[in-house]
């Protein structure tokens, strides 16, 4: 597959979105289907998917779009949902984004294992068992691209939210040594780090700035799957900030409210 060029055997890229009822996962649900891509959409709400659906054929009339309600932590249902995919999109997938992600409210002296569990599970475990079926299609027919939607929060471990910032760490970590095993076959790995987006996870988390749309953050998305680009920071700005962040010496680090 050649980016947003891929065509499948009825000549549209066929791309699953997990976590594809709201959020960015919804935006880039109307965005790969402005590039021709036949596209399927998973997530627990039914009826978010179905607004969702029609957002996608509003803005793309004659777009291929399917629906599959799917539980992530239900990780025995992700080849069902595989295939329930390829049967409703008429072939073989040709690009996965992983998109699903919790991230509730941790108190500064909270430690809830129950929680942090919870975030691990959709955001890290779910992430693994997806990535591991489109890996093993994908390296079977050197081709495809598999996109994960992890966080600048992986970065470096903040006093806020420790299991958010360790799930989508070890998601980095998992996308990087995919790429390690699969470019060599032909398959595209692209991890994705936005900063602050506008999408009902961000409601209530203070201290937030440079806030960017989901349709941008899409758009950017989009266009680093086409270049096949590796890790990418949405906007392009947070690469530096986080190199910043990583620079700071943990002494003063430590001392900071971030
Ligand atoms: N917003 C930001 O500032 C920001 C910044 C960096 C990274 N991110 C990441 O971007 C991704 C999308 O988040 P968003 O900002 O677009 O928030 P969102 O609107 O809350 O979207 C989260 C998506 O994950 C799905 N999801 C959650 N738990 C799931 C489960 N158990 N099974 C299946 N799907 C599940 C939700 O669908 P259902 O609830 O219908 O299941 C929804 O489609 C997340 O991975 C998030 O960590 C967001």
């Amino acid at each position: 597959m050649q980016g947003l060029q891929a065509q499948s055997h009825n000549g549209a890229a066929r791309t699953v979105i997990v976590g594809g009822s709201t959020g960015i996962g919804a935006a880039l649900a109307v965005a790969f289907a402005r590039r021709g891509n036949a596209v399927a959409i998973l997530a627990r709400r039914e009826d978010a998917l179905l607004a969702t659906a029609s957002a996608v054929r509003n803005a793309v009339p004659n777009a291929l779009v399917t629906i599959v309600v799917h539980d992530v932590a239900a990780r025995d249902r992700v080849d069902a949902a595989w295939d329930a995919c390829e049967r409703a999109l008429g072939g073989p997938i040709d690009r996965l984004v992983y998109c699903a992600g919790t991230m509730p409210k941790v108190a500064l002296d909270e430690f809830d294992t129950t929680k942090d569990a919870a975030m691990i599970e959709t955001n890290f475990l779910g992430a693994i068992a997806w990535c591991n079926r489109a890996a093993r299609s994908f390296l079977a027919s050197k081709s495809g691209q598999i996109v994960g939607i992890s966080s600048v929060a992986a970065d470096r471990g903040r006093i806020k939210a420790p299991g958010y910032a360790a799930s989508k760490a070890g998601f980095v970590t998992y996308l990087e040594s995919l790429r390690n095993r699969l470019t060599r076959h032909g398959v595209s790995v692209v991890t994705v780090k936005p900063g602050f987006v506008d999408t009902d996870m961000l409601k209530g988390v203070e201290g937030t700035f440079g806030v960017m749309s989901p349709d941008a953050c899409a758009h950017a998305i989009v266009r680093a799957c086409e270049r096949r680009r590796q890790v990418v920071y949405v906007p392009w700005w947070w690469r530096f900030v986080m190199l910043g962040i990583r620079a700071t010496p943990s002494f003063i680090f430590r001392r900071l409210n971030v």
